[in-house]
């Protein structure tokens, strides 16, 4: 088993990645709290194929179980579906005892936990997360919330969990382009912070492509290390650090505005969002050109795209003004100077931006290449 701590004083907490965990998800929950029962959150999908997985290791270990499921899907991250997580933590008769579990990806996640953010002013919270992305990005660091019709996120709280728990065999089952997107979060970690850790991918890409848990156990634990690190240096997301890990975030937000939540996965905006990151840094003489094409051929490797936005780029760019990194009129953009360095640059020429978003507009999408990771869900 792999550990990383996360050291928050005493919000401290162990992420844990094996591949069977999740049957044994009572002995770690039973470790890691001492609530008597559980409230487990879950969609559909992922109780179909881990619920019952998940509850009889529970009910081993003498937690009393009760069971939330939400539809899958980002349409289900509302402030209703909070509203009947409540409604059944009532029925249920739930306090501050009882542990609120997340069974499943960022959906589920951030719903249920703004739910245990929020129930009787925050109960004890887990996650166990299903999905490449939640296992290396959404699960860690307290961020929870849901989305409003005006946009992504717009409600949430800082909730830490108390455990989480990631199994690095679940995402065998996980829909070809589901695992996709969630590899371009680590080829952010990659360029953020750690160029070993970028070198491994680039030799990897077989390995990914067939899932390999060994692998996936290691590049996950990377992952969570890095993005531990930046949640103990910057835990509220106050001081710039954790901003960081919006590497290809601002253009990729405007990306998921223009094509259509529905359309594009975050990942893949994420992954066109470096490419047109890497342009300026590279325009800006931070990131030599050869470093820019190893990160466009590693995400091509990997099946994703790097171009083929379905927009024009001043529609784009007028998305990305409204995205909330711009600051008093300027946009913060962060950048890389070489592969594993970030820096943020406050005040990136507009041009520039415009320049970039005209390069991924024009080229093209890079799916070409995607046949190598299980061909599509
Ligand atoms: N809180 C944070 O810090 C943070 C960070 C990044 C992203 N997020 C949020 O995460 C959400 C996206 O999460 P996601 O990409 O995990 O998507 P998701 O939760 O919608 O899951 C994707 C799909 O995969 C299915 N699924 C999950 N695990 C599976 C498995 N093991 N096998 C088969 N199918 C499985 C789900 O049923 C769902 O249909 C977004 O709402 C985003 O805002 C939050
Ligand atoms: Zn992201």
């Amino acid at each position: 088993m792999r550990r990383v701590p996360v050291r928050l004083g005493g919000r401290s907490y162990t992420i844990r990645i094996a591949a069977g965990i999740l049957g044994r998800a009572g002995d770690e929950l039973r470790a890691a709290s001492d609530a008597e029962r559980v409230f487990l959150v879950s969609d559909t999908a992922v109780h179909r194929l881990y619920g019952a997985r998940v509850e009889r290791s529970l009910r081993a270990r003498s937690f009393r179980v009760h069971r939330f499921l939400l539809r899958p899907g980002e349409r289900e991250k509302t402030l209703e579906s909070v509203r009947r997580i409540y409604d059944a933590l009532l029925a249920a008769g739930a306090d501050r005892r009882t542990l609120l579990a997340a069974l499943g990806g960022g959906v589920v996640g951030d719903t249920a936990g703004f739910a245990a953010a929020t129930w009787h002013r925050g109960i004890p919270f887990a996650q166990i997360p299903t999905t490449l992305l939640a296992q290396i990005d959404a699960s860690i660091g307290g961020k929870t919330g849901v989305d409003l019709p005006g946009g992504k996120n717009l409600v949430g709280a800082f909730h830490q969990p108390a455990a989480v728990l990631a199994d690095p065999a679940c995402l065998a089952t996980l829909p070809a382009r589901e695992y996709r997107a969630g590899l371009a979060e680590a080829v952010k970690y990659g360029m953020i912070r750690d160029s070993r850790f970028f070198r491994l991918l680039e030799k990897s890409a077989e390995g990914l492509s067939a899932r390999e848990p060994a692998l996936l156990e290691r590049v996950i634990e990377r992952c969570c290390r890095i993005k531990a690190e930046y949640v103990a240096a910057d835990e509220r997301d106050r001081t710039g650090k954790r901003a960081e890990l919006n590497y290809g975030h601002t253009f990729g937000h405007a990306i998921e505005a223009a094509a259509g939540f529905a359309r594009v996965r975050h990942g893949e905006a994420v992954a066109i969002g470096m490419a047109a990151a890497s342009h300026v840094s590279m325009r800006l003489g931070l990131l030599d050109p050869a470093d820019r094409a190893r990160l466009l051929t590693l995400l091509e490797t990997l099946g994703l795209p790097v171009g083929g936005v379905p927009a024009d780029r001043g529609t784009l760019f007028r998305l990305l003004l409204r995205d909330k990194k711009t600051e008093g009129g300027r946009l913060r953009i962060v950048l890389t100077k070489g592969i594993g360095l970030a820096t943020v640059r406050p005040s990136v020429p507009e041009p520039l931006i415009l320049e970039a978003l005209g390069e991924v507009c024009t080229r093209s999408s890079g799916r070409r290449r995607r046949r190598s990771h299980g061909g599509e869900p």
